[in-house]
Protein backbone atom coordinates (compact mmCIF):
# COMPACT_ATOMS: atom_id res chain seq x y z
CA UNK A 1 0.00 0.00 0.00
CA UNK A 2 1.17 3.49 -0.82
CA UNK A 3 1.74 5.57 2.07
CA UNK A 4 -1.70 7.69 1.97
CA UNK A 5 -0.51 10.21 4.65
CA UNK A 6 1.35 13.51 3.04
CA UNK A 7 4.09 15.60 4.74
CA UNK A 8 3.92 19.36 5.41
CA UNK A 9 6.02 20.16 2.39
CA UNK A 10 4.29 18.07 0.00
CA UNK A 11 1.06 19.95 1.46
CA UNK A 12 2.48 23.24 0.37
CA UNK A 13 3.49 22.63 -3.22
CA UNK A 14 6.84 23.70 -3.08
CA UNK A 15 9.63 24.87 -0.35
CA UNK A 16 8.50 28.58 -1.01
CA UNK A 17 4.66 28.53 -0.32
CA UNK A 18 5.62 26.71 2.82
CA UNK A 19 7.57 29.48 4.25
CA UNK A 20 4.51 31.89 3.82
CA UNK A 21 1.70 29.69 5.20
CA UNK A 22 0.64 31.10 8.28
CA UNK A 23 0.74 29.16 11.37
CA UNK A 24 -1.54 31.15 13.78
CA UNK A 25 -4.83 33.20 13.30
CA UNK A 26 -3.37 36.38 13.90
CA UNK A 27 -1.45 35.49 10.88
CA UNK A 28 -4.63 34.56 8.80
CA UNK A 29 -5.40 37.67 7.53
CA UNK A 30 -9.26 38.34 6.23
CA UNK A 31 -12.10 36.21 6.71
CA UNK A 32 -12.88 38.50 9.38
CA UNK A 33 -16.48 36.86 10.59
CA UNK A 34 -14.32 32.73 10.37
CA UNK A 35 -11.52 34.10 12.75
CA UNK A 36 -13.96 35.59 15.34
CA UNK A 37 -16.17 32.25 15.44
CA UNK A 38 -12.68 29.68 15.24
CA UNK A 39 -11.29 32.10 18.49
CA UNK A 40 -14.32 31.76 20.34
CA UNK A 41 -14.73 27.78 19.58
CA UNK A 42 -10.82 27.34 20.15
CA UNK A 43 -10.82 29.21 23.70
CA UNK A 44 -13.75 27.02 24.59
CA UNK A 45 -12.49 23.70 23.34
CA UNK A 46 -8.68 24.10 25.18
CA UNK A 47 -10.90 25.53 28.48
CA UNK A 48 -12.46 22.48 28.45
CA UNK A 49 -9.63 20.22 27.27
CA UNK A 50 -11.48 18.72 24.53
CA UNK A 51 -10.42 18.81 21.06
CA UNK A 52 -12.09 20.96 18.71
CA UNK A 53 -15.12 19.85 17.04
CA UNK A 54 -15.02 18.63 13.59
CA UNK A 55 -14.43 20.92 11.01
CA UNK A 56 -15.60 21.19 7.36
CA UNK A 57 -13.83 23.60 5.23
CA UNK A 58 -15.28 24.09 1.40
CA UNK A 59 -14.65 26.78 -1.60
CA UNK A 60 -13.09 27.37 -4.47
CA UNK A 61 -8.91 26.62 -4.68
CA UNK A 62 -6.40 28.64 -3.02
CA UNK A 63 -8.65 30.84 -0.55
CA UNK A 64 -6.97 28.92 2.67
CA UNK A 65 -8.26 25.68 3.54
CA UNK A 66 -5.47 23.51 4.16
CA UNK A 67 -4.09 26.60 6.16
CA UNK A 68 -7.03 26.87 8.45
CA UNK A 69 -5.77 22.85 9.16
CA UNK A 70 -2.44 24.21 10.14
CA UNK A 71 -3.35 26.99 12.25
CA UNK A 72 -5.90 24.77 13.80
CA UNK A 73 -3.25 22.22 14.99
CA UNK A 74 -1.04 24.73 16.06
CA UNK A 75 -3.70 27.01 18.49
CA UNK A 76 -4.55 23.29 19.93
CA UNK A 77 -1.01 22.51 20.67
CA UNK A 78 -2.02 19.74 18.86
CA UNK A 79 0.11 17.30 16.33
CA UNK A 80 -1.67 17.65 12.82
CA UNK A 81 -1.51 14.42 10.29
CA UNK A 82 -2.67 15.52 7.09
CA UNK A 83 -3.86 12.93 4.02
CA UNK A 84 -5.97 12.97 1.17
CA UNK A 85 -9.62 11.47 0.70
CA UNK A 86 -8.13 9.35 -2.89
CA UNK A 87 -5.40 7.70 -1.07
CA UNK A 88 -7.41 6.35 1.95
CA UNK A 89 -8.76 3.37 -0.45
CA UNK A 90 -9.48 0.41 1.82
CA UNK A 91 -11.18 0.78 5.58
CA UNK A 92 -7.85 -0.75 6.80
CA UNK A 93 -6.21 2.46 5.69
CA UNK A 94 -8.57 4.43 7.88
CA UNK A 95 -7.83 2.66 10.63
CA UNK A 96 -4.23 2.64 10.38
CA UNK A 97 -4.13 6.40 10.45
CA UNK A 98 -6.62 6.54 13.19
CA UNK A 99 -5.22 4.32 15.65
CA UNK A 100 -1.81 5.86 15.13
CA UNK A 101 -3.46 9.29 16.48
CA UNK A 102 -2.56 10.98 19.94
CA UNK A 103 -5.08 12.15 22.54
CA UNK A 104 -6.31 15.01 21.07
CA UNK A 105 -4.38 14.72 17.12
CA UNK A 106 -5.70 16.70 14.32
CA UNK A 107 -6.68 14.68 11.42
CA UNK A 108 -7.32 16.54 8.40
CA UNK A 109 -8.78 15.28 5.15
CA UNK A 110 -7.82 17.31 1.97
CA UNK A 111 -10.20 16.64 -1.02
CA UNK A 112 -12.79 14.54 1.29
CA UNK A 113 -15.12 14.41 -1.51
CA UNK A 114 -13.26 11.61 -3.48
CA UNK A 115 -13.38 9.65 -0.03
CA UNK A 116 -14.40 5.51 -1.01
CA UNK A 117 -18.02 5.27 -0.05
CA UNK A 118 -16.93 2.42 2.27
CA UNK A 119 -14.00 3.96 4.23
CA UNK A 120 -16.68 6.92 4.61
CA UNK A 121 -19.26 4.12 6.50
CA UNK A 122 -16.35 3.91 9.18
CA UNK A 123 -15.69 7.46 9.39
CA UNK A 124 -19.14 7.82 10.80
CA UNK A 125 -18.62 6.10 14.18
CA UNK A 126 -14.91 7.21 14.54
CA UNK A 127 -16.11 10.45 14.24
CA UNK A 128 -19.34 10.57 16.55
CA UNK A 129 -18.47 7.78 19.12
CA UNK A 130 -14.83 7.73 18.79
CA UNK A 131 -15.05 3.89 17.81
CA UNK A 132 -14.07 2.23 15.08
CA UNK A 133 -15.69 -1.18 13.80
CA UNK A 134 -13.44 -3.64 13.30
CA UNK A 135 -14.57 -6.85 11.47
CA UNK A 136 -12.68 -9.74 12.44
CA UNK A 137 -12.73 -12.63 9.72
CA UNK A 138 -14.68 -13.47 7.22
CA UNK A 139 -18.25 -15.59 6.21
CA UNK A 140 -20.16 -16.81 8.86
CA UNK A 141 -17.55 -17.02 11.71
CA UNK A 142 -17.10 -12.87 10.80
CA UNK A 143 -17.74 -10.70 14.28
CA UNK A 144 -17.31 -6.58 14.53
CA UNK A 145 -15.23 -5.29 17.45
CA UNK A 146 -15.37 -1.64 18.41
CA UNK A 147 -11.88 -0.23 19.17
CA UNK A 148 -11.87 2.60 21.42
CA UNK A 149 -10.17 5.56 19.71
CA UNK A 150 -8.57 8.57 21.76
CA UNK A 151 -10.86 11.79 20.97
CA UNK A 152 -9.49 13.58 17.67
CA UNK A 153 -10.58 16.11 15.09
CA UNK A 154 -10.91 15.78 12.00
CA UNK A 155 -10.89 18.78 9.10
CA UNK A 156 -12.10 18.17 6.13
CA UNK A 157 -11.69 20.21 3.26
CA UNK A 158 -13.18 20.46 -0.36
CA UNK A 159 -13.94 22.12 -3.49
CA UNK A 160 -17.00 20.24 -4.77
CA UNK A 161 -19.65 20.42 -1.31
CA UNK A 162 -21.98 19.12 -3.75
CA UNK A 163 -20.03 15.95 -4.09
CA UNK A 164 -20.35 15.31 -0.67
CA UNK A 165 -22.42 12.93 1.11
CA UNK A 166 -25.14 14.53 3.14
CA UNK A 167 -24.37 11.91 6.14
CA UNK A 168 -20.92 12.67 6.69
CA UNK A 169 -21.36 16.56 6.43
CA UNK A 170 -23.89 16.20 9.30
CA UNK A 171 -21.14 14.94 11.62
CA UNK A 172 -19.23 18.02 11.18
CA UNK A 173 -19.92 19.99 13.86
CA UNK A 174 -18.26 23.34 12.43
CA UNK A 175 -18.90 23.84 8.29
CA UNK A 176 -17.88 27.35 6.85
CA UNK A 177 -17.79 28.21 3.48
CA UNK A 178 -14.48 30.26 3.04
CA UNK A 179 -15.99 33.44 0.06
CA UNK A 180 -13.58 34.93 -2.20
CA UNK A 181 -10.85 37.97 -0.37
CA UNK A 182 -11.71 41.60 -0.92
CA UNK A 183 -8.34 43.66 -2.59
CA UNK A 184 -7.28 45.01 0.36
CA UNK A 185 -7.12 42.03 1.68
CA UNK A 186 -5.25 40.14 -0.70
CA UNK A 187 -2.86 43.57 -0.59
CA UNK A 188 -1.91 42.53 2.92
CA UNK A 189 -1.60 39.10 2.11
CA UNK A 190 0.98 39.73 -0.30
CA UNK A 191 2.74 42.74 1.75
CA UNK A 192 2.74 39.94 4.53
CA UNK A 193 4.58 37.99 1.94
CA UNK A 194 6.63 40.31 0.41
CA UNK A 195 8.36 40.75 4.06
CA UNK A 196 9.09 37.26 4.32
CA UNK A 197 10.42 36.78 0.79
CA UNK A 198 12.21 40.49 1.07
CA UNK A 199 10.62 41.89 -2.10
CA UNK A 200 10.34 45.91 -1.95
CA UNK A 201 6.73 45.89 -2.39
CA UNK A 202 4.84 49.62 -1.93
CA UNK A 203 1.06 49.45 -0.75
CA UNK A 204 -0.51 50.91 -3.84
CA UNK A 205 1.87 48.09 -6.10
CA UNK A 206 0.28 45.27 -3.44
CA UNK A 207 -3.15 46.93 -4.48
CA UNK A 208 -2.73 46.54 -7.93
CA UNK A 209 -2.09 42.72 -7.54
CA UNK A 210 -4.76 42.29 -4.93
CA UNK A 211 -7.34 43.49 -7.53
CA UNK A 212 -6.08 41.17 -10.07
CA UNK A 213 -5.96 38.41 -7.95
CA UNK A 214 -9.41 37.10 -8.36
CA UNK A 215 -9.94 37.00 -4.44
CA UNK A 216 -7.70 34.33 -4.15
CA UNK A 217 -4.51 34.46 -1.54
CA UNK A 218 -2.93 31.62 -3.54
CA UNK A 219 -2.81 33.94 -6.92
CA UNK A 220 -2.04 36.87 -5.15
CA UNK A 221 1.47 35.00 -4.00
CA UNK A 222 1.91 33.59 -7.06
CA UNK A 223 1.96 36.73 -9.02
CA UNK A 224 3.73 38.68 -6.35
CA UNK A 225 6.46 36.31 -7.05
CA UNK A 226 6.50 36.75 -11.35
CA UNK A 227 6.91 40.36 -10.40
CA UNK A 228 9.54 39.90 -7.91
CA UNK A 229 11.67 38.27 -10.82
CA UNK A 230 10.67 41.26 -13.22
CA UNK A 231 11.70 44.12 -10.55
CA UNK A 232 15.31 41.97 -9.89
CA UNK A 233 15.85 41.43 -13.48
CA UNK A 234 15.20 44.80 -14.43
CA UNK A 235 16.96 45.89 -11.62
CA UNK A 236 14.07 48.61 -9.85
CA UNK A 237 13.96 49.14 -6.36
CA UNK A 238 10.50 48.67 -5.74
CA UNK A 239 7.41 47.12 -6.90
CA UNK A 240 5.30 50.73 -7.69
CA UNK A 241 1.43 50.45 -8.67
CA UNK A 242 2.89 51.67 -12.14
CA UNK A 243 4.98 48.41 -12.63
CA UNK A 244 2.43 46.30 -11.11
CA UNK A 245 -0.33 46.94 -13.67
CA UNK A 246 2.37 47.27 -16.42
CA UNK A 247 4.17 43.63 -15.69
CA UNK A 248 0.53 42.34 -14.79
CA UNK A 249 -0.47 42.80 -18.38
CA UNK A 250 2.80 42.10 -19.85
CA UNK A 251 1.61 38.82 -18.05
CA UNK A 252 -1.53 38.42 -19.85
CA UNK A 253 -3.51 39.43 -16.47
CA UNK A 254 -6.18 42.04 -17.46
CA UNK A 255 -7.96 44.50 -14.96
CA UNK A 256 -10.28 42.20 -13.47
CA UNK A 257 -7.67 39.21 -12.84
CA UNK A 258 -8.56 37.32 -15.80
CA UNK A 259 -6.07 35.46 -17.58
CA UNK A 260 -5.40 34.01 -21.22
CA UNK A 261 -7.55 30.97 -20.66
CA UNK A 262 -10.52 32.76 -19.00
CA UNK A 263 -10.75 35.19 -21.67
CA UNK A 264 -10.32 32.65 -24.13
CA UNK A 265 -13.86 31.00 -22.23
CA UNK A 266 -15.58 33.90 -22.34
CA UNK A 267 -14.90 35.14 -25.71
CA UNK A 268 -15.43 32.31 -26.96
CA UNK A 269 -19.10 31.79 -25.79
CA UNK A 270 -19.51 35.36 -26.58
CA UNK A 271 -18.31 35.43 -30.28
CA UNK A 272 -18.87 31.62 -31.42
CA UNK A 273 -21.79 30.63 -28.96
CA UNK A 274 -23.73 33.57 -29.21
CA UNK A 275 -23.54 34.64 -25.52
CA UNK A 276 -24.79 31.03 -24.72
CA UNK A 277 -26.31 28.99 -22.96
CA UNK A 278 -23.29 26.82 -23.76
CA UNK A 279 -23.45 23.52 -22.06
CA UNK A 280 -20.17 22.49 -19.89
CA UNK A 281 -19.58 19.82 -22.83
CA UNK A 282 -19.35 21.92 -24.94
CA UNK A 283 -16.95 24.21 -23.45
CA UNK A 284 -14.34 22.21 -22.26
CA UNK A 285 -14.74 20.22 -25.81
CA UNK A 286 -13.91 23.78 -27.11
CA UNK A 287 -11.56 24.81 -24.91
CA UNK A 288 -9.73 21.58 -24.73
CA UNK A 289 -9.84 21.86 -20.50
CA UNK A 290 -11.43 19.59 -18.41
CA UNK A 291 -14.89 19.80 -17.17
CA UNK A 292 -14.14 20.17 -13.93
CA UNK A 293 -10.83 22.38 -14.15
CA UNK A 294 -13.86 24.97 -15.38
CA UNK A 295 -16.17 24.17 -12.68
CA UNK A 296 -13.82 24.51 -9.88
CA UNK A 297 -11.20 26.78 -10.80
CA UNK A 298 -12.34 29.32 -13.63
CA UNK A 299 -16.12 29.47 -13.16
CA UNK A 300 -16.82 30.36 -9.32
CA UNK A 301 -15.06 33.88 -9.32
CA UNK A 302 -16.86 34.38 -12.48
CA UNK A 303 -20.19 33.68 -11.01
CA UNK A 304 -19.18 35.63 -8.30
CA UNK A 305 -18.33 38.93 -10.23
CA UNK A 306 -21.49 38.18 -12.11
CA UNK A 307 -19.40 38.14 -15.40
CA UNK A 308 -21.03 34.27 -15.90
CA UNK A 309 -24.43 33.06 -14.98
CA UNK A 310 -25.77 29.51 -14.76
CA UNK A 311 -28.93 28.31 -16.08
CA UNK A 312 -30.65 24.53 -16.77
CA UNK A 313 -29.48 25.08 -20.37
CA UNK A 314 -25.77 25.90 -19.93
CA UNK A 315 -23.81 29.13 -18.89
CA UNK A 316 -24.94 32.07 -20.45
CA UNK A 317 -22.12 35.06 -20.44
CA UNK A 318 -23.73 38.28 -18.78
CA UNK A 319 -24.22 41.88 -19.52
CA UNK A 320 -21.27 42.84 -17.53
CA UNK A 321 -18.81 40.19 -19.46
CA UNK A 322 -20.13 41.72 -22.70
CA UNK A 323 -19.43 44.88 -20.96
CA UNK A 324 -15.55 44.05 -19.85
CA UNK A 325 -14.81 43.13 -23.15
CA UNK A 326 -16.39 46.21 -24.90
CA UNK A 327 -18.88 44.42 -26.86
CA UNK A 328 -22.54 44.89 -27.52
CA UNK A 329 -25.44 42.84 -24.99
CA UNK A 330 -27.63 41.31 -27.64
CA UNK A 331 -30.93 42.89 -26.77
CA UNK A 332 -33.22 42.34 -23.94
CA UNK A 333 -35.41 39.48 -24.83
CA UNK A 334 -32.73 38.28 -26.66
CA UNK A 335 -30.43 35.52 -25.69
CA UNK A 336 -29.64 37.08 -22.59
CA UNK A 337 -32.74 37.94 -20.95
CA UNK A 338 -33.52 34.12 -19.28
CA UNK A 339 -35.91 33.25 -16.99
CA UNK A 340 -35.00 30.21 -16.03
CA UNK A 341 -34.07 29.44 -12.73
CA UNK A 342 -30.24 29.56 -12.00
CA UNK A 343 -28.81 26.26 -10.83
N1 LIG B 1 -6.10 34.19 5.00
C1 LIG B 1 -4.86 34.06 4.54
N2 LIG B 1 -3.87 34.86 4.99
C2 LIG B 1 -2.62 34.73 4.50
N3 LIG B 1 -2.26 33.84 3.55
C3 LIG B 1 -3.20 33.02 3.06
C4 LIG B 1 -4.55 33.07 3.54
N4 LIG B 1 -5.26 32.14 2.89
C5 LIG B 1 -4.42 31.53 2.05
N5 LIG B 1 -3.18 32.06 2.14
C6 LIG B 1 -2.01 31.69 1.31
O1 LIG B 1 -2.48 31.10 0.14
C7 LIG B 1 -1.90 29.82 -0.06
C8 LIG B 1 -3.00 28.87 -0.48
O2 LIG B 1 -3.82 28.57 0.64
P1 LIG B 1 -4.30 27.09 0.98
O3 LIG B 1 -3.30 26.08 0.47
O4 LIG B 1 -4.62 27.04 2.41
O5 LIG B 1 -5.60 27.02 0.08
P2 LIG B 1 -6.65 25.84 -0.10
O6 LIG B 1 -8.00 26.45 0.12
O7 LIG B 1 -6.28 24.69 0.74
O8 LIG B 1 -6.50 25.48 -1.64
P3 LIG B 1 -6.84 24.08 -2.40
O9 LIG B 1 -8.33 24.00 -2.50
O10 LIG B 1 -6.21 24.26 -3.75
O11 LIG B 1 -6.23 22.99 -1.60
C9 LIG B 1 -1.23 29.44 1.25
O12 LIG B 1 0.02 28.90 1.03
C10 LIG B 1 -1.10 30.74 2.01
O13 LIG B 1 0.19 31.23 1.87
MG1 LIG C 1 -5.59 22.81 0.19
Amino acid sequence: MQDPLISAEKLDGDEESANIRPSSLDDYIGQAHLKRLLKIYLGAAKRRGEPLDHCMFHGPPGLGKTSLAYIIAHEMGAELTATRGPAIEKAGDLAAILTSLGAGAVLFIDEIHRLPRIVEEHLYSAMEDFELDIVIGTGPGARTIKLPLPPFTLIGATTRLGLLSSPLRDRFGIDHRLEFYPPEDLARIVLRASKIWKVSLEVEGAMEIGRRSRGTPRIANRLLRRLRDFIEEEEKDSLTDSLASQYLEFLGIDELGLDKMTRQMLLLMIDSFGGGPVGIDTLAAALSEEKETIEDVYEPFLLQRGLLMKTPRGRVATEACYRHFERIPPSKGGQLSLPEEVT
